[in-house]
């Protein structure tokens, strides 16, 4: 596996790729790899020639008073499950390479990064497609990899890529969990044994509500309330049901719909979803 620095060595690493008609998936990431991130780089092995993960701490992604300093860092152990997934690439530029001195410009979708995590995480998404279109701009995929646990996410990168015509497939992949529902994430680390059971109150609420919708609940008030009814001693940031596609705020459950969560347990700010189809 090659480990790349610089923006150019990648460009070139995959401009020869693309020369012989290989197909790039890219699995972006911030490191921390945890299963999740490597159900990611399982589909982009199979589903491409050949495939590259990011691993970059996106500081412009955090807001001031955010864990950006604290967020897990395991890079030698990253590269060894990329590798052991078949990984051929990883691209990992250190923060001044990715943000040069007096770096000015940013790339910022205006509708879709309104709502949720945009109203409580001001600047984040900002942060995000900024550093996705550099990757993009590196790392030329023909295909990229996100997890639904960061529905919103996938859904700015996936305007993103349209609006300014990346030419990049957007591929968004289950949630990934523990046995016991809560969902995968870096942050999961920060978790004290109690706040971690609290932490599970999401995945019941996000099944209790599901629940309802399949016995035919249609009201979005009724359906957050059972969200929030499971959520104990977590303090709420939003429980939103929403369209999935226009991540606009829904009254009455219809369509393909998105069931957001973001909470706290202690000083972890954790998120997850459900997403399903209501006739
Ligand atoms: O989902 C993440 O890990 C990050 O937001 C991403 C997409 C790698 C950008 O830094």
């Amino acid at each position: 596996m090659r480990l790349i620095e610089r923006p150019e060595e990648m460009r070139a690493w995959v401009m020869d790729r693309h020369g012989r008609g290989v197909t790039v998936g890219l699995v972006p990431t911030m490191g921390a790899l945890h299963e999740g991130h490597l159900s990611l780089m399982r589909a982009a092995v199979q589903e491409n020639g050949t495939a590259v993960a990011s691993i970059f701490v996106n500081p412009t992604q955090f807001g001031p008073d955010e864990d950006y300093e604290r967020y897990p860092r395991a890079f030698e152990a990253d590269c060894q499950k990329a590798e052991a997934e078949g990984i051929a690439a990883i691209y990992a530029p250190d923060a001044r390479t990715m943000y040069p001195l007096e770096h000015s410009t940013y790339v910022e979708e205006e509708a879709l990064s309104r709502g949720l995590c945009g109203r409580s995480r001001p600047g984040h998404f900002r942060g995000v497609t900024t550093v996705v279109a550099k990757l993009f701009n590196a790392v030329l995929p023909t295909r990229a990899y996100f997890g639904q646990k960061d529905a919103q996410q996938c859904a700015v990168i996936r305007r993103m890529a349209r609006d300014l015509d990346f030419g990049v497939e957007i591929i968004e992949l289950p949630i990934v969990r523990e046995a016991d529902g809560l969902a995968l994430s870096s942050r999961n680390q920060y978790l004290s044994p109690e706040e971690r059971q609290e932490a599970l109150g999401i995945h019941r609420g996000l099944r209790a509500a599901e629940a309802l919708l399949k016995e035919g609940a249609r009201d979005a008030a009724t359906v957050v309330q059972a969200v929030k009814d499971e959520m104990g001693g977590l303090r709420i940031d939003y429980v939103e049901l929403l369209d999935a596609h226009t991540l606009e705020p829904l009254a009455t459950a219809r369509g393909t719909v998105l069931l957001a969560v973001a909470a706290w347990a202690g000083g972890t700010r954790l998120i997850d979803n459900l997403k399903t189809q209501v006739i």
